[in-house]
């Protein structure tokens, strides 16, 4: 997402805290969310599930009502990259569905992605999902005091292009903790020691939207739903994480 504060916080190790509370409801979310995945569910019933998970453990979904988004998850299933309503639409077998839920917890935000693959699922399927999780732990690997962000972009990039995979630019990572969107952004793609240097006490999500074919990517009329411009296959992964001495301190774990 675009960001549109000019500046980045500096979190203080409270504030870190409060947001890793609300990043392990957030993770802990998606582990219900994919126990509860299975063949026939709709993406209504997912998302209301969701919702009522993340209500009863005291948080708000932040996506509920965001910039006129209606739901408590963004579900985006095989061909859709980001932002996918929750509907109508049936999961089958060999799906892959995007989960992205971001937690509000004591006005923290936590914000988390996984793909989960429904049951048997297509060969390149199984390798673009692993191919974008490897991407994710390779960027945060990354990520300490004093690195910038294009280190980030460009540990994802050359990791799934040698594969045949694309890295979709038009969404972005971002800073997160106080509020949903902050700065900096934080490309997929890049080029190393390149773009802004990284300090003890931000902290960022990584979601690398990986794809099958090519990066291009087009908004449905429902305004929100971003596809593959070609029709193929996209994964995501997120973590949201603070910098620190030493590496990245993830703060959306169970
Ligand atoms: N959670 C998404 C992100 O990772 C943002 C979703 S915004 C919404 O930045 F409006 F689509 F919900
Ligand atoms: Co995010
Ligand atoms: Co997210």
């Amino acid at each position: 997402m675009t960001a549109g504060k000019r500046f980045i916080y500096i979190k203080t190790p409270e504030q870190i805290e409060k947001i890793r509370e609300s990043g392990r409801l957030a993770s802990r979310t998606l582990d219900y969310a994919e126990s509860v995945l299975k063949p026939g569910i709709t993406t209504k019933t997912l998302d209301d599930l969701i919702h009522d998970f993340i209500v009863s453990h005291n948080a708000v979904p932040a996506t509920l009502g965001y910039r006129g988004f209606p739901g408590s998850s963004c579900l985006s299933v095989n061909n859709e990259v980001v932002h996918g309503i929750p509907g109508k639409r049936v999961i089958k077998e060999g799906d892959i569905v995007k989960v992205d839920v971001t937690t509000i917890l004591d006005g923290y935000y936590g914000d988390n992605c996984r793909t989960f693959m429904v049951g048997e699922v297509p060969e390149l399927a199984k390798k673009l999902v692993a191919a974008t999780r490897e991407a994710l732990e390779l960027a945060i690997k990354t990520v300490k005091n004093g690195s910038r962000i294009g280190d980030i972009g460009y540990a994802i990039q050359s990791h799934v292009r040698p594969l045949g995979f694309s890295v979709v630019e038009q969404f972005v990572g971002h800073g997160v903790g106080l509020e949903f969107h902050e700065e900096p952004s934080v490309p997929h793609y890049g080029e190393p020691g390149k773009g802004i240097m990284l300090k003890t006490g931000m902290v960022i999500t990584i979601e690398p939207m990986i794809n099958s074919g090519v990066k291009d990517v087009v908004i449905m009329k429902d305004k929100w739903t971003a596809l593959t411009k070609d029709g193929g296959l996209s994964a995501q992964f997120e973590h949201t994480m603070a910098v620190t001495d030493q590496g990245a301190d993830v703060l959306t774990l169970s």
